[in-house]
């Protein structure tokens, strides 16, 4: 069988950390789409890894992590981030397998990316300039180089093919580069990549669910960044959601036993789009000094608000989400008093569900509660205080899920099974 774990909001929602806590139960962990735009953090012992391609299970050997074809690759972050993680004693290359499927980034899609970003005037998308854009534009345009392609006789020309066209596209835009500034470092890694285990992937994970292997599916962004569901044309390139693990990995549908969603207590937003209770005062600004919420692979400061109640149940019935996790309560720890938004007001009445487009004429409806103590030492359900217990149950009311885990702070010691 095969679990789903993935974010219902816009992303950060603490994955990384809840699929390194989680993995011991699975023989393997797969990442389905996105690329190195996304930033999973996982901290051990105090010591914090940043993983940007590599599924989050990679801590927890004998496990196997698999990034799937629905995933795209920029060879020179994954040399890097191989490097380190070896640097680090953590075994990788006999537990990393490449779907050959799997698309690759070039040094033109990143530059492609931010012509396109600069070119915007009001409307910038506020990507994190990794190429994911542009690289997926070529996989739907029929266009792209894929793993596979790094054993083809011709792959250098399969290479000079894609960036002329790159280099046209490039013409009409005022933004100057060098790109013989990146190649070098691309063809070193793309031997290297050359040189890792790259595999059917969509043959070896049916293979092991025929042979009850238990595998864990790795989303990256969030649901309100989907390609689809999101806040359009805010949005990242990809299906964040448990459709995308079907398609990103090969899977069918009927294999999916659990779906966990990943939700913080309030909510962050980095890049543009509309975000309906953010918070523009001192009170957004201590969430996001105590939340630490600067991105992970930009280090951008991320926009910062309350829970979006109507957004989280629609992401709820989206993905199927069958267990949900909550993270980060500890964070608005310090606050005498929190908020919540339970529905819209909207030119046509009140609306409990996500709008077409959420304009500024779609205000949303807060309730207000008061915060609890320090929850930092909490180890048992029995120690959570009365009003966290009450925002939990609020929430579980709201969208009808249960809420299996805590998190209570950043260590894979510090995560509460409450159920
Ligand atoms: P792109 O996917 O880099 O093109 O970025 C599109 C939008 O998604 C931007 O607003 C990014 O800030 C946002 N985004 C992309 N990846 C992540 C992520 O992993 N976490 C949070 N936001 C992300």
């Amino acid at each position: 069988m095969i679990d789903v774990l993935l974010g219902l909001q816009w992303g950060d929602e603490g994955k990384g950390k809840i699929v390194d806590v989680l993995t011991p139960e699975y023989d393997i962990v797969a990442r389905y789409q996105g690329g190195p735009n996304a930033g999973h953090t996982i901290i051990i012992d105090g010591k914090k890894s940043v993983l940007h391609l590599i599924p989050s299970g990679i801590f927890h050997p004998p496990s196997i992590c698999v990034i799937g074809n629905g995933v795209v690759i920029d060879p020179v972050t994954l040399k890097k981030e191989i490097l380190s993680l070896e640097e680090a004693g953590v075994e990788v290359r006999s537990r990393l397998l490449i779907s050959e499927r799997a698309h690759l980034i070039l040094p033109t899609h990143k530059l492609l990316d931010a012509a396109s970003e600069s070119a915007k005037k009001g409307d910038k998308i506020g990507s994190t300039l990794k190429g994911i854009g542009p690289t997926y534009m070529d996989k739907t345009g029929r266009n792209g180089m894929r793993v596979g392609d790094l054993t083809r006789k011709d792959r250098l020309d399969v290479y000079h093919n894609l960036v002329q066209k790159h280099l046209r596209l490039l013409r009409p835009y005022d933004f100057e580069f060098d790109l013989s500034l990146y190649e070098k470092d691309f063809h070193e890694a793309l031997d290297f990549l050359a040189s890792l285990k790259k595999i059917n992937s969509e043959q070896f994970l049916n293979d092991a669910l025929n042979s009850s292997k238990k595998i864990l599916a790795e989303g990256a962004q969030g649901t309100m960044l989907d390609i689809d569901f999101g806040t359009y044309p805010f949005v990242t390139s990809s299906n964040t959601t448990t459709a995308g693990a079907c398609t990103g990995l090969g899977v069918a549908p009927k294999h999916i036993r659990k779906v966990y969603g990943i939700f913080k207590a309030y909510c962050t937003r980095v890049g543009s789009g509309p975000f309906p209770t953010e918070l523009y005062d001192e009170t957004g600004e201590q969430i996001r000094k105590s939340g630490g919420e600067f991105g992970a692979t930009t280090g951008r400061p991320r926009r910062t608000g309350w829970l979006d109640l109507p957004l989280l149940k629609y992401a709820v019935t989206l993905n199927g989400v069958t267990d949900l996790i909550m993270t980060k309560a500890d964070v608005l720890a310090f606050l005498p008093q929190i908020s919540y938004a339970w529905a819209y007001q909207t030119p046509d009445g009140i609306l409990e569900t996500c709008p077409f487009e959420l304009t500024k004429e779609i205000t949303p409806l807060l309730r207000h509660t008061n915060s609890w103590e320090d929850i930092s030492g909490v180890s048992s359900v029995e120690q959570i205080p009365q009003t966290l217990s009450d925002y939990i149950k609020m929430v579980e009311k709201y969208t009808g899920q249960n809420i299996t885990y805590l998190s209570l702070g950043p260590d894979r010691s510090q995560t509460l099974k409450l159920r």
